[in-house]
């Protein structure tokens, strides 16, 4: 058997109480051995043991991806439209599945394959974060637990759909073109070896080298034809600064797009609180006063709204209560 005709699934996507229509395997070892056949139930407690047993991932053969993604599509959606499911509920749902397309398209690089259901999964989380400004509390507390690339390209996505709706770009093509945008922002990361990345002093030409990832971002997106200039703007822009200090082009705040302001401030927000090989991971409250001295980088409108936005969610969670914006 060979080895790349398995994928691995997140044991929490599986629906239970239902039979599935695909079998399941478990790996041990390079070996990938039959778990359940097709047409049993999956239960909770299946879970229960499997994570007692230390097991994380089941596989699924590559023929039946599209059986799998459209049962998972499905319960997604009747997960987020379900009236006796609660937004905490509703919110660990939606960012699961949120994740594995996007551990997905990070570790590949690969975004055609996937665009259809990457754009169901976009869409719901749309629906989720219209449906009431708690709905945003919970997903943001959902995405504080991330660490890693995945996990920042979903923070920046959360956060981006969310300002952007703060900003009145509030139409579900809009936020979703936002939302795709802060997902693959950094996914140009992947042509860079991950030595580089991790690597402290870097010499001139290596940092020069890692600030190429925009342009590579932008190469992978029209390799796999997302054409959208609104999401390749803002891929692109995402390391400049309104005062013409940033990345790779430099560009003065005027020659900026709406969608790239934003995913600079989200972008900056969300790294300024992770460890990073060069620097220890700021508080949110320390995050934010940290960009409000740094605003000639930002859109100072821009800004403004996202402090109150992080705010608002802060008092709500109680996470921020001192952070005020200099206008
Ligand atoms: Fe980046």
């Amino acid at each position: 058997m060979q080895k790349e005709n398995y994928l691995p699934i997140i044991i929490e996507s599986l629906v239970f109480g239902k039979n599935s229509d695909y079998p399941l395997y478990i790996k041990t070892g390079d070996r990938y051995v039959l778990y359940r056949s097709k047409a049993l139930i999956f239960s909770h407690n299946d879970v229960l043991r499997l994570k007692n047993n230390g097991v994380c991932n089941l596989y699924i053969k590559q023929e039946d991806k599209k059986k799998y993604d459209e049962d998972m599509i499905e319960h997604m959606k009747n997960i987020t439209s379900a009236d006796n499911k609660s937004f905490e509920d509703k919110a660990v749902n939606i960012y699961n599945y949120s994740k594995i397309y996007a551990q997905y398209i990070m570790t590949t690089g690969n975004i055609k394959d996937v665009k259809e259901q990457l754009k169901q999964v976009i869409e719901t989380m749309v629906e989720y974060i219209l449906m009431s400004e708690l709905a945003l509390v919970n997903i943001i507390h959902m995405s504080q637990h991330d660490a890693g690339e995945v996990g920042h390209g979903m923070n920046v996505s959360i956060y981006a759909m969310t300002l952007a709706g703060r900003l009145g770009f509030s139409n579900k093509v809009s936020l979703y073109e936002i939302g795709l945008a802060g997902l693959v922002h950094d996914i140009g990361k992947i042509k860079i070896s991950q030595q580089l990345l991790q690597k402290q002093n870097l010499t001139e030409e290596e940092l020069n080298e890692i600030k190429k990832h925009p342009i590579y971002s932008k190469e992978i997106l029209i390799e796999n034809e997302v054409d959208s200039d609104n999401i390749i703007n803002a891929v692109i822009e995402h390391h400049e600064a309104s005062n013409g200090t940033g990345y790779p082009y430099g560009k003065m705040e005027e020659n900026i797009s709406a969608f790239g302001k934003i995913l600079i401030i989200v972008n900056v927000f969300d790294s300024l609180m992770r460890d990073l090989p060069y620097r220890i991971k700021l508080e949110k409250k320390d995050a934010l006063n940290n960009m409000i001295l740094h605003r000639e980088l930002y859109n100072n409108a821009f800004l403004k709204e996202f402090v109150l936005l992080m705010k608002e969610s802060g008092e709500k969670n109680k996470f921020i209560a001192n952070t005020k914006f200099i206008a």
